[in-house]
């Protein structure tokens, strides 16, 4: 494993110098929060959200959709975020800079940093230096500041909008929609990748934090009493290292344990949690995140969301940042379709058909409209609804009609009891969500896959990267630029690139220099048409990790490349 000292640096030279993050907008001074990828982190960003989709849209059947990054107030407003998505924030008195109270506090060492009050972290700040200028924070105020950005709609500023904080406001709107594409019939899933914006405090950690971001969410809506996923097998013998509640107040490490030991010991809250910690688990692993700096951490009943049941955060461990939140794991209840049911009028629920039609009593307020009508005129029928709707005394009944309290006598309405019945009941769903930032999923990936070893002498940097998720599979090299060595490897280059293969064709320098810059940029393999290709048609194939080198038939390339990108077969198992 490479030296974990510096990596952050390491690293992000790489990125920045082979083209996989830039600082955005750099001509013009850069802000901090933003950045470019250039052509192989595109690459590699396109890769990982594929495998992303390969597990939730085509193993787990939930469909994409694709909403704007634009929402009308009314949506944050319902959704919470306009009243409770801040961070504590500190001026330094002395340098000016804004900071997070929060993360001061943490990196100082004070205890559950994140869950205290204004007040209570103003206090714990009072003795501590500025991080930026090393003066002492005394007294200065600790005040909340809403991290989502402002905007507003059309000319002459008609209407307030905000960048979405997250993607998932758009599932919850299209719920309605969703339920009738998915026939009515609950559970159901909709996943959705793009980008989300939060006007972050102080985004000092790279690709880390940044202002604008790319998510990719799932919402699954189930009934609420029944959050056994259906295809539990898949993950009930899955072995995750979970970081429980009580493991982390004991000051413990993570145990593991597999999913249904989890759910059984009430470790998990239900099913479908522990189902998505355990993929998330496959997939972080699936794009070369260590499984030995991966753990998924309970959140501390005051650190939750405001929205959020149970909530678990897949963290990774980073040289630079140590643990960090790649993916929130929550269920979210049925707290954000009864707020956005209450505040749109819209119903936000299910029908459940029952097995069998039950049969129900009901009371019934009926209203003597003979005596009403002539009473109360243009009232009547408004009176007659409110009587339905009340919940009358021995004497009558109190309503309420446009304002006006009325007393209404009973001998002027019967209550009647009624057998009604019913064939299902309306049900509001509970959401299950695993959010995934995608940018820290990249920069975990790099880290992670960052190595250093010596090959003939001389250091090499080398990023072992899954081949699902490198941005450049297969590199094609003609060992000489002559002698028609060139026209076969840019042949075989258009061959792979037509099975849907990236393969990048480099005839430029020494052949040991190319290798290296493949390897530094994490491509997989390597193929090389040499002098024997014109005895023998074969070419050799050098696997990035081992340096090793096998020959095998042109021919075989279009089979056997697949085969390895997709893992359907190994490297060693070829050499057999
Ligand atoms: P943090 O505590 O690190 O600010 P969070 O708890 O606010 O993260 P969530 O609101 O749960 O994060 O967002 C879901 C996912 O979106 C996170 O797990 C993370 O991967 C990603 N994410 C959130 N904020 C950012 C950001 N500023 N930059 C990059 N990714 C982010
Ligand atoms: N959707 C979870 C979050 O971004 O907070």
């Amino acid at each position: 494993m490479a030296e974990t000292s510096d990596i952050y640096e390491k690293v992000m030279d790489v990125a920045r110098r082979r083209g996989f993050v830039w600082p955005s907008s750099e001509i013009y001074g850069s802000v901090a929060g933003f950045i470019d990828y250039g052509p192989l982190g595109a690459m590699m960003k396109r890769n990982i959200e594929n495998l992303w989709r390969s597990f939730y849209v085509f193993q787990e059947g939930y469909y994409e959709i694709e909403c704007p990054t634009v929402g009308v107030e009314a949506i944050f407003v319902a959704s919470g975020h306009v009243k409770e998505f801040a961070d504590k924030m500190v001026q330094c008195p002395h340098c000016g800079e804004y900071l997070r109270a929060d993360h001061i506090a943490d990196d100082n060492g004070i205890a559950n940093a994140g869950t205290l009050s204004a007040e209570a972290l103003q206090a714990a700040l009072h003795e501590l230096p500025c991080p930026v200028c090393e003066e002492p924070l005394g007294e200065a105020g600790v005040f909340a500041f809403n991290l989502m950005f402002e905007t507003t709609i059309g000319p002459g500023s008609q209407r307030k909008g905000y960048l979405r904080p997250e993607t998932a406001q758009g599932i919850f709107t299209d719920f309605s929609r969703l339920l009738r594409f998915y026939r009515d019939k609950l559970p159901f899933g909709a996943v959705q990748i793009g980008k989300s914006y939060r006007n972050e405090i102080s985004p000092r950690q790279g690709m880390i934090r940044l202002r604008e971001f790319s998510q990719a969410e799932a919402e699954i809506f189930v009934h609420p009493d029944e959050k056994d996923h259906p295809a539990f097998y898949r993950y009930a013998d899955y072995t995750v290292p979970l970081l429980t509640i009580e493991r982390q107040l004991e000051d413990q490490e993570p145990a593991g344990f597999t999913m249904r030991a989890a759910v059984d010991e009430g470790v998990i809250v239900n099913e479908y949690v522990a189902y998505y910690i355990a993929l998330t688990h496959q997939i972080l692993t699936a794009i070369g995140v260590d499984p030995a700096r991966l753990r998924f951490r309970q959140h501390l009943p005051d650190e939750r969301a405001h929205y959020a049941a149970d909530c678990w955060d897949a963290e990774v461990y980073s040289g630079r940042f140590g643990w960090v939140e790649i993916v929130g794991i929550a269920d979210r209840t049925d707290y954000d379709l009864r707020s956005h049911a209450g505040h749109s009028g819209n119903s936000m629920t299910v029908f459940i058909p029952y097995d069998e039609p039950k049969l129900v009593k009901r009371r019934r307020i009926v209203a003597d409209m003979g005596v009403l009508g002539p009473r109360f005129r243009g009232k009547a029928k408004a009176i007659a609804d409110a009587l339905a709707a009340s919940n009358p005394g021995e004497d009558g009944a109190r309503i309420t009609v446009d304002g006006e309290e009325i007393f209404i006598p009973a001998d002027l309405y019967q209550i009647r009891e009624e057998e009604e019945e019913v064939r299902g009941e309306e049900v509001m769903p509970h959401v299950i969500e695993p959010s995934y930032g995608i940018d820290r999923m990249i920069y975990v990936a790099l880290e992670h896959s960052y190595d250093e070893d010596e090959v003939d002498g001389e250091v090499r940097k080398v990023l072992r990267l899954p081949a699902a998720v490198a941005p450049v599979q297969v590199a094609v090299f003609p060992l000489m630029n002559r002698d028609s060595l060139d026209e076969i490897a840019q042949a075989i280059t258009g061959r792979l690139t037509r099975c849907r293969i990236l393969a990048q064709y480099d005839d430029s320098g020494a052949i040991g220099r190319r290798y290296r810059r493949q390897d530094e940029i994490g491509t997989p393999y390597a193929i090389t048409v040499d002098y024997d290709t014109l005895e023998d048609n074969t070419v050799t194939i050098r696997d990035r990790d081992s340096t090793e080198q096998i020959r095998v038939p042109i021919e075989r390339l279009p089979q056997i490349l697949p085969a390895l990108i997709s893992g359907a077969v190994t490297f060693p198992e070829l050499k057999v």
